[in-house]
């Protein structure tokens, strides 16, 4: 046997792969967040209480297209696809491309679609894929640190996505996302999740 053969990698990067494996993905996220803060804007991944919360008043049965903007390394696919029928589809939109090469390759499902993208392009998007329009779409754009107007141009882009009776479901740090949504759902209901870290606002607005 060859000398190279034997040769183990360097000490940093023997860390540094267990490292990786110890975090999962946690470690996918924290990472993508040191490379693009303003972009990622949150240190760690939505608790399973918000992902529960969030999720409650979708009415799975009348689902056929679910999406989500920001889905960061995935906390709310396997959720959503273990809900979704097993006709329908979930189509995930991030502008990160490391974090849609990583659900590319940790989520193997027929009915999941991840594209590296702008939210901001939604209807283009889903309509590339052969749809009209969206039963419900999922946000956890970090509103609060993205570019000046891009907060109202995607309010309105979903609204126009959604079908009539679809809703567009929002989680936030801070409640200045009901002010971008409020121009075009007149009916948004609100909650609050206390296990998420911090703890974060939720609403839901209803397309007439
Ligand atoms: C706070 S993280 C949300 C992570 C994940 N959904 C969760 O619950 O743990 C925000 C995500 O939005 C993505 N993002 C930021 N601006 C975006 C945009 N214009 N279009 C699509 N995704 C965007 C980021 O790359 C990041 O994955």
């Amino acid at each position: 046997m060859s000398s190279t053969a034997l040769a183990k990698p360097p000490l940093l990067d023997r860390i540094k792969a267990r490292a990786r494996r110890f975090l999962g993905p946690w470690g996918v996220f924290i990472k993508g967040f040191l490379k693009h803060p303003v972009m990622v804007g949150a240190i760690l991944p939505s608790s399973g209480g918000t992902v529960v919360k969030m999720l409650a008043p979708v009415d799975w049965a009348q689902t056929k297209l679910f999406v989500e903007y920001g889905p960061g390394v995935g906390t709310f696919c396997q959720p959503v696809l273990d809900h979704l029928r097993p006709d329908a589809t979930l189509l995930v939109i991030d502008l990160n491309a490391d974090f849609i090469d990583y659900l590319r390759k940790t989520i193997r499902d027929s009915r999941f679609i991840a594209v590296h993208g702008s939210a901001a392009c939604v209807n283009e998007i889903i309509a590339e894929f052969g749809f009209q329009h969206a039963d419900y779409i999922l946000s956890g754009l970090p509103f609060s640190t993205l570019p000046d107007n891009l907060g109202p141009v995607i309010a309105e882009s979903t609204a126009r996505a959604l079908r009539p009776g679809g809703a567009f479901l929002v989680y936030q740090y801070r409640a200045r996302a009901r002010d971008f949504m409020a121009p075009f759902f007149r009916k948004i209901d609100t909650g609050i999740s206390l296990t998420n870290i911090p703890p974060c606002h939720l609403f839901w607005g209803w397309k007439e």
